[in-house]
């Protein structure tokens, strides 16, 4: 069996086990709530577990606040001046909190060292077939509910300082929670909000923007059919951010995880799966702790015009930090916004977008050609960036995506490169493969510089297919071209 298919194997029976019963309707585990909000301070049935982690111990249930005793307060030393933090977990297999609650704690307790931070327990309905805890979402969420408004309410705690975090189903429930408290919370993050149950669900039931003050969203594991996909597809924030496209991190291919099952055992084999869907709680993380290396998301229609390079733009709130530091724009309509990220944290990489115009005295045209592309920066360089570029068309302008995970600062040269083929073609013996390039135009996304380069070499510089790297330099006429690059 190849590795592919042992990849497949993997896959397809996580995803039998997590959505094969959705075609049973999920059955109804809560009554909904009247329009009356007595049942908000009704405590007796809560069976949710509010757990306060300190900074010393962030991997310990140490201290729970149970609403209605107002005594756990002051026990778990409960801070009312400051910020608090509620991470909520997702559907889990072992039935014990993972190893990412912990590291969520560190990383919120390192920006925000006085804030209370709020572990919630949910594991008990957490842990049932899938369909099950999906629908347990609704008496989590009122849980929460009753928790939020219990240090609303009891405390005279302002619902500005409320910031909720669910991961996966997590997300829905935080979502609940914010659309029953009597007041708002100030935000809600989503990290990769589960798909599966969810993909068609109304605003009542599921994260939405109403929920919150407001909502932003990491979508990182959204690959295949809506409501097959682990992470919910459609945008559910006000601000929705879809990394590498949303659908598959880098870091998660199966050479990665094959190395992570020989070095931590089969028995990580789910989160193997759940690389991707984990990976929004490790780019929050990283916006946590790397706060000189922020990365930035752009506005953007689609993955595709991303991929060109045609959206990295800041003007007009189209750009943003991902992450905790996320521009708090609420505009009527989500805004779906991208970025590229490293496999690893830091996961910040540099954005350039590079439009080429090929010249040539034929008609010709070319379809998925390999490129290389270097850049050389005042203060590094990134060599041998590899792209393939779906169409080169004689006296047409291309427009193409580069990242380089290297700061290489103000850019100095660009190389380009037109590789052969892998597969041998005769045609190369007896047709001259080139195009004539004058110019490139270079936009960095991060510094929003737009930079002209001009052939080092003559006024063309000859791209062959197969052929040497062709250099250009910085154009002196680059400052009058600015204006027009628009
Ligand atoms: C619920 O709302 C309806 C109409 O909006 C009202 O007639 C009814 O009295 C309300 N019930 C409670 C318990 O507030
Ligand atoms: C492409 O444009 C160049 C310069 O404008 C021109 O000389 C050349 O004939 C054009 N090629 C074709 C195939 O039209
Ligand atoms: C190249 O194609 C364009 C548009 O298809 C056409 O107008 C032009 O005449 C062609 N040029 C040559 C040299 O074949």
């Amino acid at each position: 069996m190849g590795r592919e298919h042992i990849w497949l194997l993997i896959v397809s029976i996580y995803l039998v086990k997590t959505c094969a019963t959705f075609s049973t309707p999920a059955e109804e585990t809560s009554t909904i709530p009247s329009n009356s909000t007595d049942w908000l301070v009704d405590y007796s049935d809560i069976k949710t577990k509010f757990s306060l982690r300190t900074a010393e111990e962030p991997d310990d249930d140490t201290c729970y606040l149970v609403p209605g005793q107002l005594d756990t307060i002051s026990q778990c030393q409960f801070n009312t001046d400051v910020k608090t933090f509620v991470i909520i977990h997702g559907w889990t297999v072992t039935g014990l909190f993972e190893s990412w609650v912990s590291k969520l704690v560190v990383a919120l307790y390192e920006r925000e060292p006085a804030a209370n931070i709020i572990v919630v327990d949910w594991l008990n309905r957490a842990q049932q077939h899938y369909p099950t805890s999906a629908a347990y979402t609704k008496l989590v969420g009122q849980d929460v509910a009753k928790f939020i408004n219990w240090i609303e309410t009891g405390l005279n705690y302002p619902w500005e300082k409320i910031h909720l975090l669910g991961y996966s189903l997590g997300a829905h429930v935080a979502g609940i929670a914010g659309f029953l408290a009597n007041n708002k919370v100030y935000r809600i993050t989503g990290l990769d909000p589960a798909g599966p149950g969810f993909e068609h669900a109304d605003a009542q039931s599921s994260l939405s923007p109403d929920d919150a003050s407001f909502v932003d969203v990491l979508h990182t594991n959204t690959r295949g059919s809506p409501g097959r996909s682990i992470g919910i597809q459609r945008p559910v924030g006000h601000v929705d951010i879809y990394p590498n496209g949303g659908t598959f991190q880098p870091g998660c291919d199966l050479q990665s995880t094959i190395k992570m099952i020989a070095t931590s055992g089969f028995y990580y084999m789910d989160q193997i799966v759940k690389c991707s869907h984990e990976r929004s709680i490790h780019l929050f993380i990283d916006s946590l702790v790397n706060e000189e290396q922020q990365s930035l998301a752009y506005r953007c229609n689609s993955k595709e015009t991303f991929n060109q390079g045609l959206c990295l733009s800041c003007r007009k709130n189209r750009c943003t930090k991902m992450g905790y530091d996320v521009k708090k724009v609420r505009s009527r309509r989500s805004a779906s916004m991208y970025l590229k990220t490293r496999g690893a944290m830091p996961y910040k990489v540099f954005h350039y977008q590079v439009k080429v115009h090929f010249f040539n005295e034929r008609n010709v045209t070319f379809k998925d050609e390999p490129l290389k592309v270097s850049l050389i920066g005042v203060l590094d360089k990134k060599e041998d960036i590899s792209l393939v570029l779906p169409v080169m068309r004689t006296n047409t302008t291309a427009s193409f995506l580069l990242t380089s995970d290297v700061d290489i600062g103000e850019l100095r040269e660009v190389k380009l490169q037109w590789e052969k083929d892998s597969v041998f073609s005769f045609s190369n013996w007896w047709s001259q493969h080139q195009f004539n390039i004058r110019r490139l135009r270079i936009k960095s996304g991060e510094t929003q510089a737009k930079v002209v380069f001009t052939a080092k070499d003559g006024e063309f510089a000859h791209l062959v297919r197969g052929g040497e790297y062709v250099s250009f330099v910085r154009s002196k006429e680059d400052h009058a071209n600015r204006k027009q690059e628009r």
